[in-house]
């Protein structure tokens, strides 16, 4: 069948981000992939993900099997299987053949870069202080793990399954693109949905999801899922949905006047991450990119407000609690009451929750309009953390080292409120529920 073999040939060869421009009702399949799936029907190896395969985009254009996973006699991963030559990887740079755009855009991203932990705090906790088998099941399955060929070229089963979304490929490539794209439908339906992100942004330390969820956009999507046209061609805001934003349309999708990114960095501002927040290089572009996403459902003057309630956030945290915090770890240090190794003090256990846990998680509350995080999972827990465990274990290793920090204007509260301030409480609390209900 010739149109099929021209079909499948521009399939296969499509360069960038280009796609057949025919629209065939369904495609053919090449020799390579007939076989692959005629034995696998055959020998019931995997049927229901080929039932999967089955309806995907990729099989009605003629995409099947060999054209993912075929690959040359010398790569780290080739096996020979069944006459054919053949990788169970399909990484990044396979994926490119078709999609390059996508694969380019991924690898500029901290996501494909999110295999890199190694020299981190975390990764002492993961690796050593609790032991590698929770890295490989935990960190790495999020994060990504260095895949490992065996000498029968077999992947090393330690490292592999796992579509983590930074992996360290044989071909050297970075990330999973089936971090996001569950094989075998690779639909960008489920990509598009918050759950697919909730793999891995959620938990006590990035609670993206939960946030979310709570969010008036999360509600807002839950009553109205079936009004999001997930399944569509195009997923433009305001065109072709307008019930809800999800993560990957604040994050990843379409505007009318932006295209679709794999880069998330590109729209935000802010790294909330670390113990101190600071503002991206080209930090206004990026936020103008994100402010031209929530533009199609606000008003300017709404946005630019939310941005700076969330800014105060962000620099609360920053300056009350980060960077003193910070600063007296650092003295402790300096003064040899703490050892340069980590977490061998309690108090390093102290300061990594109050910026790891609760810290991240005002901040990201903040972020995506989540009040309960922001308040009681977060700035609530750090001012916890840090006035009455933090600040008393300095002061026992070291006496008078928060003395400084302790003396702003910030921290004034602490020795004592104002008469006008106690009395306001009391009348507040007499008022509403008379003398017994007076709070102290
Ligand atoms: C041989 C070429 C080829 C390869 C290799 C390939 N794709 Fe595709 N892919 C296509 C074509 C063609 C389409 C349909 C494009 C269209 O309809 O505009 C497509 C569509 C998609 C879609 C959109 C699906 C939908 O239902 O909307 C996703 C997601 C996708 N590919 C992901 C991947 C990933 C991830 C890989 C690697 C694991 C990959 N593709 C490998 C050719 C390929
Ligand atoms: C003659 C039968 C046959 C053909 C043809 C065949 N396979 Fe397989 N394949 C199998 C069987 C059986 C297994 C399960 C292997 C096992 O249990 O050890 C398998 C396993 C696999 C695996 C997993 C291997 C692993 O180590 O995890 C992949 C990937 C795969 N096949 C892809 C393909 C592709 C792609 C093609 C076509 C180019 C293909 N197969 C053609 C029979 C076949
Ligand atoms: C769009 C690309 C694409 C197509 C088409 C495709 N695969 Fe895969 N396949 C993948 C990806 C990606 C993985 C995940 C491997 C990894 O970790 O990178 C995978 C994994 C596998 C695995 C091993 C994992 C497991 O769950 O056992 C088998 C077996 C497999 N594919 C068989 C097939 C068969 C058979 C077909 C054809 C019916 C097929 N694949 C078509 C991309 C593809
Ligand atoms: C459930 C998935 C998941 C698990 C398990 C997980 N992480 Fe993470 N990790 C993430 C996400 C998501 C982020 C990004 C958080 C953000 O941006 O708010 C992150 C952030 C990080 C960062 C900060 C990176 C930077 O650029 O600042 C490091 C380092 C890190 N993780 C290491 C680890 C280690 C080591 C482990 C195991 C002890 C681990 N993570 C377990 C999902 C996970
Ligand atoms: C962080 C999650 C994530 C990862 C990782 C990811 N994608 Fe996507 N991808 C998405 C989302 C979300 C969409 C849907 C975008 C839209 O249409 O709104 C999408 C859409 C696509 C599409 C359909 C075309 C389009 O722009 O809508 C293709 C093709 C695609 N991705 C390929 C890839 C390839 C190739 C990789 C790996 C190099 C990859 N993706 C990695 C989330 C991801
Ligand atoms: C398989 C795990 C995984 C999935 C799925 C995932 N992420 Fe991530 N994401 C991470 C990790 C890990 C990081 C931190 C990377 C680092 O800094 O090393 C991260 C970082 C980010 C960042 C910060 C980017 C930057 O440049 O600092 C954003 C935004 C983000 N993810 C959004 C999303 C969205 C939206 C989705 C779903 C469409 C998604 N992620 C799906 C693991 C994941
Ligand atoms: C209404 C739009 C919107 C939605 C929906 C949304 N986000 Fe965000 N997200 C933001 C904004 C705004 C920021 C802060 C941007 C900045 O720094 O300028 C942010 C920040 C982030 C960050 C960066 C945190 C860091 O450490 O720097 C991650 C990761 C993230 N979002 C993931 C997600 C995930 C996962 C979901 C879905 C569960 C989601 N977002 C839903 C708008 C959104
Ligand atoms: C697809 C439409 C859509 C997009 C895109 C969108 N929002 Fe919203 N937003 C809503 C809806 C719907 C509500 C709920 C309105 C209500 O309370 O009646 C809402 C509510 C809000 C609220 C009020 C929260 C509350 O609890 O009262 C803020 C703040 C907000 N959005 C900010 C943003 C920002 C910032 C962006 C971009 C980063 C954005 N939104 C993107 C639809 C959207």
């Amino acid at each position: 069948m010739l149109a099929t073999v021209r079909l499948l040939m521009l399939a296969a060869g499509c360069a960038g981000h280009a796609a057949p421009t025919e629209e065939p009702a369904a495609a053919d399949l090449g020799a390579e992939s007939k076989a692959c799936v005629e034995c696998h029907t055959a020998a019931k190896v995997g049927t229901a993900a080929i039932e999967e395969w089955k309806k995907s985009t990729h099989a009605a254009k003629g995409v099947g099997c060999y054209e993912c996973h075929k690959a040359e006699k010398t790569d780290k991963d080739a096996m020979d299987h069944n006459g054919f030559t053949i990788a169970v990887i399909v990484s990044p740079n396979d994926c490119a053949r078709c999609h390059e755009k996508e694969s380019k855009e991924f690898q500029a991203s901290h996501h494909a870069k999110a295999g890199e932990i190694l020299g981190s705090l975390d990764n002492v906790l993961g690796e050593i202080i609790e032991g590698p088998q929770a890295a490989i099941n935990g960190c790495k399955q999020c994060h990504g793990s260095q895949v490992l060929v065996q000498e029968d070229g077999s992947l090393d089963p330690t490292t592999w399954p796992n579509t983590g979304i930074g992996r360290l490929n044989p071909d050297g490539s970075r990330g999973s693109c089936s971090a996001c794209h569950s094989r075998h439908l690779f639909s960008a339906a489920v990509a598009r949905h918050p759950d697919n992100c909730g793999k891995c942004h959620l938990g006590p330390d990035h609670p993206q999801k939960e946030i979310y969820e709570e969010s008036k956009h999360g509600i807002a999507f839950a009553a109205n899922e079936d009004k999001m046209n997930l399944d569509g061609k195009s997923w433009v805001v305001g065109v072709d949905y307008s019930a809800a934003p999800t993560c990957a349309t604040c994050h990843m999708s379409a505007t009318p006047t932006q295209g679709v990114t794999h880069d998330p960095g590109e729209r935000i501002s802010w790294t909330l991450r670390p113990v101190v927040s600071k503002k991206l290089e080209n930090w206004e572009q990026k936020r103008n990119n994100m402010k031209d996403v929530c533009g199609n459902c606000h008003a300017a003057p709404f946005v630019d407000a939310f941005y700076t309630q969330f800014d105060g956030a962000v620099t609360l945290y920053n300056e009350k609690f980060g960077k003193p915090a910070k600063e007296i770890m650092g003295k402790l240090r300096e003064a040899g009451k703490i050892t340069p190794d980590p977490f061998d003090d309690k108090i390093e256990w102290t300061f990594f929750y109050l910026w790891h846990h609760e810290g991240r998680r005002a901040r990201h509350g903040a972020a995506m309009m989540g009040p309960d995080y922001t308040q009681w999972h977060g700035f609530f827990e750090v001012a916890d953390r840090f006035y009455n465990e933090f600040v008393p274990e300095a002061e026992e290793l070291l006496p008078g080292v928060t003395d400084e920090v302790m003396k702003q204007d910030l921290h004034r509260w602490k020795q004592g409120l104002s008469k006008e301030e106690r009395e306001r409480i009391r009348k507040f609390y007499e008022e509403r529920y008379g003398k017994e209900g007076e709070a102290n």
